[in-house]
Order: C-alpha cells, then structure tokens, then sequence
C-alpha cells in the first residue's frame, strides 16, 4: 500500500495548479446518462472517484474515452440500458448515488444498493429519497436496496430538512425531465450544485434560482449532449493556501473564483495572512505572526466542512487557544488523535475541537482516516521537525490530483513510496 515521506521544514515558493472540482465532476458525469447523447467533460480531474463512477457508467453501457494526456472525459450514453447496478462500486464511494436521479427521470426506475456511512458519519440518503417521493416516485428499501419506480414523474414543491448538496443534486437532476414545475426550497447552494444546474442548462433543461436556497426546475422533453468544462476546486485552493502559511512562505495559487473561497479567505485574513487577488490566481504569502480564531463549519457560503480537517492542522501550529465546531458531520474529527500523535494539544468536546496551538510538532506514522483527514496530516508534516509517514493514502487520490508532485513543484520534500 502506498504512503507519503515528508521531510518538514522546506520553504515553499512558486506557483500550481489548480484541478476542476471532484465534487463538481462526479454528479456532472452522472448527469451525462439524461443526455443519452455524447458529453465531453475538459479539465477533468483524473482521480480515483472518478474513475469509480465512470466504471459505474460503463457497466450501464455507456462508452468512455479518458484522454489521460488532455485531462478529457467522452462519454457517450446512447447505449445506457437499465440494469442493476454493481453493488461493489456503490459501496466503494457515496458519490455513486447520484447515478439514482438521472436513472429513475430516464428509464423510471433503479435499482441500487444503499450507500451506506463512512468513517466521517452516517451520512444517509432519506433527504434524496424524500425528493423522489414528492415527484411521484415509489421507493422500496429491502435487504440493503433501494428499488424506485414510476410511470411519470410529476413537478412538485419540496422543501429540504437540511440543505444537503447531495439531495439538491439528486432531485435537480430526477426533476429536469419531468412533466410540470419542481421547486427546491432550503437547497444546498455549494458552487458544485450550481455547476451541475449550469451544465445541465447547457444541456438544454431549465433551471433557476441557481446559486440560491430557491431551485425552480421547468421540465424539458429532451437533453442534448455538451461539451462542458467545471469550476476549479475551492478546497484544493484552501488547502494549498493552508501548505503556503503552515510553512511560512509565500506561494502563487492558479485557478481560483474568489466568490467560492470567501469564507476560508475571510479566517486567514481574521488569522493575519495576506492574500492578494489578481485574475483568477492568489498569492497568499504566510510570513506573518498568526492569531488564533474560531470556527464553525456551515452550509456554503459558511466555513466548508471539507477544510476542516486543514485548518485546525495549521491552528495547531498558531499560539493561542483556537474552537473549531463541526455542525455538517457527527464523526469529522477522526484526524485528531493522529494530530496529537505529532504533538498537538487538542481537547474534543461533543461537536467542538479545543485546540492549545504551537506547540512543538515532530515527524511520526500516521494514518490518513479519510480524504481531508490525509490532506491535513501532510499540511502539519510541513511545519514538523524531522520525516512523517502518512499512510492509507488511497483517501487522499480520491480527491487530490497528484498532491505529492504539486508540492514537490513548490519546494517540498514529499516522496510517494
Ligand atoms: C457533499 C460533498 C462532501 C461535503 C458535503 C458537505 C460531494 C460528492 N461530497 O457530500 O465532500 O463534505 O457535501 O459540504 O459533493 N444528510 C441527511 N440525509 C440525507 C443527506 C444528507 O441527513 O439524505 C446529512 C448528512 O448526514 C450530513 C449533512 O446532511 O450530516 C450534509 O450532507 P450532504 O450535504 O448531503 O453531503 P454530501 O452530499 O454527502
């Protein structure tokens, strides 16, 4: 099994790369299937997540061409047939369940194994299934399965629990072809979500609203397939951010919407870091004193969940006493004792993570316990003395695109063994 080495200490200088978002790219590929035409998908982030749901689609029938040289995705959905779906690969990832709402507005129906929890929390789908109900779907759970079914799906009003952005996605796309309006209230309004309503609209559907809690989806009769290319990754942005203030430098990130990263940016400038815009990169220069804060992961456009793990990594490393609250998922502190291990002082509290920050850091083994968790454990192997081993590193090629090599590029000492 692969691992990281990192050898603390380096100053990072120059500049990378952002990647388009995973979490843009997956239900955009799974959306591909209401086209059941040909979709080419630019700037494609080539990581293990997607290469899961592309297998997913190609046991439906679909064919796929990755273009691994042009970071390209052809898929061609013509021949997608509906038959049941290979429980292994739904397992493998959550994000195969959005593979449900295009199935059911195509063919009517699907059949699919539940996703089931990860290491982070439950993470269960009734809001999904809440939405497919209102639109006229029936839904069977039996033996770990979802089956649904309908012979019309009709516009309706449905109002969210929680603004899920998995759910929001789902129903957006169940909802695009059906007969009549459907209104999403207390949607998610994450930048992904607004990118899978705009691919869509580009495919021909009719949605509005986008970006805000109030989704109008009009039915259209048809879709047709696009060439589309995705936002640039927010939390690949924050993290690199977080890498150039954990060591100390000043460093050049290409590929940033300054909308999307408002909330991170807004903690590091409370923090004492300068950042600078120009175009669409930032410079972000680390050099300063830092100040300890607090934060509280919420519901976009609130602090991301998917930092989380990141930031306490450098709140570590600041003098002071920093909270961060997680309010998105019950289990999202899993990097913690791994972060002690390498001689951090963090207390949890129910939903709150106290941390009593700069303290010493020294290089160990640790195991990266989810996708985030991994980035952290290499962003605090930056600021440690001497060589950290970060292990399970499948977690993090789930969602990073060669995290290893973009930080090699700036100078850091991190091999992949
Ligand atoms: C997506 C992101 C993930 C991010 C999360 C929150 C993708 C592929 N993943 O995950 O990286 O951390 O948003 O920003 O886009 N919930 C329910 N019932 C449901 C659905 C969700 O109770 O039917 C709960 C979850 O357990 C969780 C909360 O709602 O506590 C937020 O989950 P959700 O927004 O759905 O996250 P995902 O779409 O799974």
């Amino acid at each position: 099994m692969s691992k990281f080495i990192i050898k603390g200490g380096e100053t990072l200088s120059g500049e990378v790369n952002i990647s388009s978002a995973k979490n843009a790219v997956l239900p955009i590929i799974a959306a591909t299937i209401l086209s059941g035409d040909k979709c080419v998908i630019e700037n494609c982030p080539m990581l293990l997540d997607v290469f899961v749901i592309t297998d997913l689609l190609k046991t439906l029938g679909a064919k796929i061409n990755i273009d691994l040289l042009e970071n390209k995705l052809e898929i061609d959905t013509s021949y997608v047939k509906c038959t049941d779906i290979d429980s292994e690969l739904v397992r493998k990832m959550r994000g195969s369940f959005f593979i449900a709402g295009p199935m059911i507005s195509r063919f009517g129906k699907v059949k699919m194994a539940l996703p089931g929890g990860c290491n982070i929390g439950t993470r269960p789908v009734d809001l999904h299934l809440k939405g497919f109900k209102a639109l006229g779907v029936n839904i069977n759970i039996d033996h770990g399965f979802v089956e649904a079914s309908t012979s019309k799906l009709l516009g309706s009003k449905i109002y969210l629990d929680f603004p899920s952005v998995g759910a929001t996605e789902n129903i957006i796309m169940a909802s695009v072809l059906a007969e009549g309006e459907t209104i999403i209230e207390n949607a998610a309004e994450e930048p992904e979500v607004a990118d899978l309503s705009n691919f869509l609209n580009k495919m021909g559907a009719n949605i509005s609203g986008i970006g805000t809690d109030r989704i109008t989806i009009k039915g259209v009769k048809k879709l047709k397939g696009v060439t589309y290319r995705p936002i640039y990754d927010r939390i690949e942005v924050g993290t690199f951010m977080i890498a150039a203030v954990i060591s100390k430098s000043l460093i050049k990130i290409n590929g940033i919407n300054e909308e999307h990263i408002k909330p991170i940016i807004a903690k590091l400038a409370e923090m004492g870091v300068c950042m600078e815009k120009y175009d669409n990169s930032l410079i972000v220069d680390g050099r300063r004193k830092l100040k300890p804060v607090d934060i509280k992961t919420m519901p976009y456009p609130g602090f991301p969940t998917d930092m989380q793990p990141q930031i306490m990594a450098l709140l570590c490393c600041v003098d002071g006493t920093s909270v961060i609250t997680e309010t998105i998922f019950e289990n999202r502190f899993m990097h913690v004792p791994e972060m002690t291990r390498m001689g951090a002082n963090i207390k949890i509290d129910g939903r709150s993570a106290i941390i009593h920050g700069g303290t010493e850091f020294t290089g160990c083994s640790v195991k990266a316990t989810d996708l985030r968790a991994g980035a952290a454990l290499i962003l605090l192997a930056l600021a440690a003395e001497g060589e950290t081993e970060v292990t399970d590193i499948y977690h993090v090629d789930r969602g990073y695109v060669s995290i290893e090599k973009k930080l090699q590029n700036l100078g850091a000492d991190i091999k992949r063994m």
